[in-house]
């Protein structure tokens, strides 16, 4: 048994809480082309492969991310992220039945990450499986040992949080841009827990650090399976008038091919295709590069309007009165 949990985990499911099930439903079937069901209690259910539930969006009011469900390979890499977890002095603890229900496994553990989002432990199995085909209008999305995707999140304690991941995970960084965006040097890290480029990305502001986000990430990434899927999804979240975030564009480290559009909750979804993975091979010989500049082309705000400038730099002065939830903190 190895003791390095590197390639042993990946994104599973995310937990939103939001009122605005209609929107959401809307916006994830007919906006970005998912597969959407209502199940009971106004809790929806997002597919994008095999896996039951993906996304699910539970009524509440947090109108965020609660929880990111990360699957490990089997009851020795999750004994080992427990373990991890507990030394770093999380104490993790089992989800009550029909909390992991709600999130299609049959068991899974929970404690409170960086910023004080839930992360959450759980293996797989085939139950959690379905044999129903897809209904949605896009091809289909690219995850298996790669995971559902990836989210980038925005810290006033990027390093804090960059060591979490390492810690507890095995993470590797991928690589590092900075970009002057809007005024701000921007410092973006890339982490890696398997192949996928990145399945998280940590954003900070250089010098006084602030924190212009309301929620608790800043975007989640889905990975369809072709650029015509990222067009359509494009195109089709713009008739509906749904506020892109950045039009097409391509990223210059993992040279993923993706639009941003704003969810009902406020966070974005990214569409991505084509990412570069690291594969075995890859690893022996990575090395974490250093690029200037987010995007290579395109990724254009499209609704960069000054109400939405003026809400970041309000929530942007707001964010430096207060203390950012370390792990370790009490609730
Ligand atoms: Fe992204």
């Amino acid at each position: 048994m190895t003791d390095s949990l590197f390639g042993r985990m990946r994104l599973g499911y995310v937990l939103i809480e939001s009122c605005r099930q209609d929107a959401w439903q809307r916006f994830a079937k007919e906006g970005l082309g998912l597969h959407v069901e209502t199940a009971r209690d106004g809790v929806l259910a997002v597919r994008v492969d095999d896996r039951q539930r993906r996304i699910v969006v539970r009524p509440g009011p947090a109108e965020d991310v609660v929880a990111t469900g990360w699957q490990v390979d089997d009851g020795d890499a999750l004994d080992l992220a427990l373990a991890r977890l507990r030394a770093l002095g999380l104490g993790p603890e089992r989800l009550p039945g029909p909390e992991a229900a709600l999130r299609g496994i049959d068991e899974g553990w929970r404690c409170r990450g960086p910023k004080g989002t839930f992360i959450e432990l759980f293996t797989d199995a085939s139950a959690q499986r379905t044999d129903a085909p897809l209904r949605m209008r896009a091809s289909g999305f690219v995850t298996g040992a790669s995971g559902l995707g990836h989210m980038a999140i925005t810290s006033r304690e990027p390093e804090a949080m960059e060591r979490f991941w390492v810690e507890a995970f095995d993470a590797r960084l991928s690589d590092r841009i900075e970009d002057r965006l809007s005024g701000v040097t921007m410092d973006f890290a890339f982490l890696r827990l398997n192949e996928r480029h990145h399945s998280i990305a940590i954003a900070s502001t250089r010098g006084l650090r602030f924190d212009p986000m309301r929620t608790s990430i800043h975007h989640l990434n889905l990975q369809a399976a072709s650029f015509d899927d990222v067009v359509q999804g494009y195109r089709q979240c713009r008739a509906l008038g749904y506020p892109i975030a950045s039009a097409i564009g391509q990223h210059p480290n993992d040279k993923e091919l993706s639009f941003y559009v704003q969810s009902p909750s406020d966070f974005e979804i990214e569409l991505g295709w084509n990412p570069l993975t690291v594969s075995a091979e890859d690893e022996k010989t990575w090395q974490p590069g250093a690029y200037r500049g987010i995007s290579l082309w395109g990724h254009f705000p499209e609704n960069l309007t000054l109400g939405l400038k003026a809400r970041q730099f309000g929530r942007g002065l707001l964010s430096l009165t207060r203390r950012e939830h370390q792990v370790g903190d009490a609730a």
